[in-house]
């Protein structure tokens, strides 16, 4: 009886380690356990170490207090012994932490050296600037990266697509208030701010798929729905992306023609949006060019289908409240001409 008494205690705590458990099996976009270049592979690598080393601190110290409590706890007719300066002892409690912090330091120090080594010279240079609430991409070079004709900057939004093997050269500014890149699959997390270029580590990412990032600094009502992904392709489908940024569209047809056309004249979308090799070249708003090609929309929050973008255009504060600048639609154009839009913008793809 006593001891079920006793355990009851317990269950609270041991229910939280399950949970814990449970919850580290889960599959999540944010996921800092799946590294894919080796900056986010040395990071893992010392969280790896850190966290061993504190659980057999926490285990030694948990069992010393054990065994202490236990061994020397009362019984009748035995008194403490008082204890003064015992020089084992306090070796000991002196060279172990010593141990655990070279242990720990050691690495932790080549670890921040590493990241803060310089791009190499053909090392993709990106630069991001962080807006309320979304990412414009803009890629500085080197031109040999960029198939032959490609005038740089090549310029995008919220989709980042970098070759594999690479490395890359994330630089990163924000254009209102303080934002924070975290990109944990690829590099680590840092902080952008008005005013003040700052170099993200340099990563190199080993294997083709994408990656999930988000705004990770709250900068306002929709800083939830600040993300973006990376797109991690091989060569030649990243010369074939960067290429189709900056070829002229092939003209549009039917319905996208409708929609073009509201584009340029109606809707108003050119003043603040552009799309290369058209007259839309507003600079206010995220790139639109070869839009069609997105993955997803509004910074990353919805997948990029028609109905969700015929969604957004007609009432975006529905999916992602906040002050955005971008007008709702819903009462200045009709259904039909939403979704003569979302059919341009679709239309938009990589060729
Ligand atoms: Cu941008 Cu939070």
């Amino acid at each position: 009886m006593r001891w079920s008494r006793h355990w009851r205690g317990w269950l609270p705590l041991l229910l939280l380690i399950v949970l814990i458990a449970a919850l580290t099996a889960c599959t999540s976009p944010q996921t800092t356990f799946s590294p894919k270049s080796e900056a986010a592979g040395r990071i893992h690598t010392l969280y790896i170490l850190i966290t061993v080393m504190a659980s057999l601190v926490g285990a030694a110290v948990l069992g010393a207090l054990a065994y202490a409590l236990i061994k020397f706890r009362a019984r009748p007719g035995r008194t403490a012994s008082q204890v003064h300066g015992n020089t084992k002892l306090e070796i000991a409690w002196t060279l172990a932490p010593v141990a655990v912090m070279l242990i720990i330091g050691a690495p932790t120090i080549v670890a921040i050296a590493d990241a803060a080594k310089d791009p190499e010279p053909d090392a993709l240079k990106v630069h991001v600037v962080a807006h309320q609430w979304w990412w414009e991409v803009e890629y500085r070079g080197p031109a040999d990266a960029f198939p032959p004709g490609v005038e740089l900057p090549v310029i995008t939004a919220n989709e980042i697509h970098v070759p594999v093997g690479r490395q890359v050269s994330v630089t990163l500014e924000s254009a209102d208030v303080v934002h924070s890149f975290w990109l944990p699959q690829l590099v680590g997390k840092v902080d952008a701010f008005p005013g003040l270029v700052r170099q993200v580590p340099v990563f190199t990412p080993q294997e083709v798929g994408v990656f999930s990032g988000l705004c990770a600094e709250f900068c306002g009502i929709a800083h939830a729905n600040m993300r973006f992904r990376v797109i991690v392709e091989s060569l030649g489908d990243f010369k074939r992306w960067a290429e189709s940024l900056q070829t002229p569209p092939s003209p549009s047809t039917g319905l996208a023609a409708q929609g073009e056309q509201l584009f340029m004249e109606k809707g108003g979308c050119l003043a603040c949006h552009t799309v290369a090799g058209t007259d839309a070249q507003g600079k206010i708003g995220p790139n639109l060019t070869r839009f069609g090609s997105r993955t997803t929309l509004g910074a990353g929050i919805l997948e990029n289908t028609d109905e969700n973008l015929r969604l957004w255009i007609s009432d975006l504060r529905e999916e992602k409240p906040g002050a955005l600048l971008m007008p709702t639609f819903q009462d200045t154009l009709t259904e039909g001409e939403i979704a003569a839009l979302a059919a341009y913008l679709r239309g938009q793809r990589v060729e």
